[in-house]
């Protein structure tokens, strides 16, 4: 079946309208859109797109037939000869792109991560083990998608997201986070939730305080909204009520942003008097907070600390979490559950941002919930990031015995652990490097004065992947 051709310019309607046809059909064929040996769309076809009679289209093709260019096959139209044609040079070639210079953004943005070879001891990854992901289940829940969808349900739809999606969500939240009367806005990963909320609610210049130790990319998308940081100091048990209180009398602060149930990087859990104590203050001082819940299914110690949001009757916690750590990570699922008041705001800047989410992947997902393979698969990943955090602990000490002069506190829940390596972490992080070791060390997570952690991602490895990493970490300290 020929393709129709990209005519760039429609014939002029002068008096011989066939002329100024062949012209542009010369061009286009002197710009290799049809190659010699190829069919030429049909006439009917030709005279479709150009709004010209099939007669005036017939003899601009019989022109180029004269020229040599194409040569006319019974019952089959015109077939492409060999380029390019006797007329001679054609104007206007198309160009492949040039490099183009770089302008300096509007915008202070990050710069990109250096993108060298991943690490074949890699424990800068905090999320649980791909490899074990039941990808057969999911599969089939997009074939099912696939086959029932019908295509105008893959239409433009809700910025919020895929009701039938946003419905499981809703009962998933409801009965395992204890959120209620929130409004719910699928995004793509919690990324894009932390970027709404910065461009809905940061003006140039506001402050954001921010964990002294955080999450750089919560930090980059408030720095991108022209936010300064303010940093609230931690100690052993996380957030200080009273170092939040200095930064909030400060003034000027419109968000806190926090990670109360395993603080981002040090996986501390604040304490239910110290989330009652934050709750005052922002309370005292007007203040909104972000909760990022980013890896709440995974929590060893008893059942999970209810979110803040679960008790927020001012409506003051912009809640955001995540399915990355549990679920793929390339599935880009998160949300953000919202006080009702800041729905319209958020949908209008979704809107603008991106219009929605992914429909499909939304569907399939909504299905997997409802058969209940959602949470059998997150029973799954708890127990083995367990097992995981215990054959890693297991080889820490066996470190610790040889000499190494690390220490650690067990954490309550998530894929990392946060080593103190009892030296400066910067060059040992360097060494490990050399060494084939990928680690996140303490310095990239906020200005410190003695970096000594680091946050070692165990999820993901195997025991044997572990040993290996950890041994070849040890030299690097050594
Ligand atoms: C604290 C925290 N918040 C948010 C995110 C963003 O995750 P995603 O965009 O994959 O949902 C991460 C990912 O590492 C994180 O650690």
């Amino acid at each position: 079946m020929p393709r129709l051709l990209t005519l760039f310019r429609a014939p002029a309607t002068g008096p011989q309208p066939y002329r100024a046809l062949a012209a542009i059909l010369r061009q286009a064929l002197g710009q290799a859109q049809a190659r010699p040996g190829e069919l030429l769309p049909s006439l009917r076809e030709l005279s479709q797109q150009c709004g010209l009679h099939w007669h005036t289209v017939r003899a601009a093709l019989q022109e180029l037939e004269a020229e040599g260019w194409v040569a006319a096959e019974p019952r089959r139209g015109y077939r492409v000869l060999s380029l390019p044609g006797p007329e001679g040079p054609i104007d206007a070639p198309l160009q492949p792109c040039g490099p183009g210079r770089a302008w300096a953004p509007a915008r202070p943005l990050p710069a990109p991560a250096a993108s060298g070879p991943k690490p074949p001891h890699d424990f800068s990854w905090g999320h649980a083990d791909l490899r074990g992901f039941p990808l057969p289940e999911l599969r089939a829940c997009f074939a099912a998608s696939l086959r029932r969808l019908k295509p105008q349900d893959l239409g433009y739809g809700d910025p919020r997201g895929h009701a039938p999606y946003l419905a499981q969500l809703e009962a998933y939240l409801r009965r395992r986070r204890g959120l209620l009367g929130r409004s719910l806005l699928a995004t793509q990963g919690s990324q894009e939730a932390l970027h709404l909320i910065a461009q809905v609610l940061v003006r140039p210049g506001d402050s954001v305080a921010v964990e002294a130790l955080s999450y750089g990319g919560a930090r980059n998308a408030f720095l991108a909204a022209g936010a300064r940081l303010a940093r609230v100091r931690l100690d052993a048990d996380g957030l200080r009520p009273d170092d939040l209180e200095r930064v909030l009398k400060a003034g000027r602060v419109r968000l806190l942003h926090l990670t109360p149930l395993h603080q981002y990087p040090s996986t501390v859990t604040l304490s239910a008097a110290r989330r009652r104590q934050v709750y005052a203050l922002l309370r005292r001082y007007d203040v909104l907070a972000i909760e990022d819940d980013y890896d709440h299914e995974v929590h060893y110690r008893g059942p999970a600390l209810a979110p803040l949001a679960a008790q927020d009757p001012d409506g003051r916690i912009l809640y955001t979490s995540s399915f990355s750590k549990v679920l793929l990570p390339g599935l880009r699922v998160g949300f953000l559950a919202l006080p009702p008041a800041w729905a319209p705001a958020f949908t209008a800047a979704r809107r603008v941002a991106s219009f929605q989410g992914d429909t499909l992947v939304q569907d399939a997902l909504a299905r997997w919930m409802a058969q209940d393979g959602f949470e059998r698969h997150l029973r799954r990943v708890r127990r083995v990031s367990e097992q995981r955090l215990d054959s890693f602990e297991a080889l820490l000490q066996d470190q610790a015995q040889r000499g190494r002069p690390w220490s650690w506190r067990r954490p309550d829940g998530g894929f990392a652990l946060w080593l103190d390596v009892g030296a400066d972490s910067r060059p040992l992080a360097a060494r490990a490097a050399a060494l084939g070791v990928g680690v996140l060390e303490e310095s990239q997570f906020g200005p410190t004065k003695k970096p000594s952690h680091l946050r070692l991602g165990f999820a993901r490895l195997t025991p044997q992947e572990q040993a290996r990493g950890l041994e070849l970490l040890g030299r690097a300290q050594a």
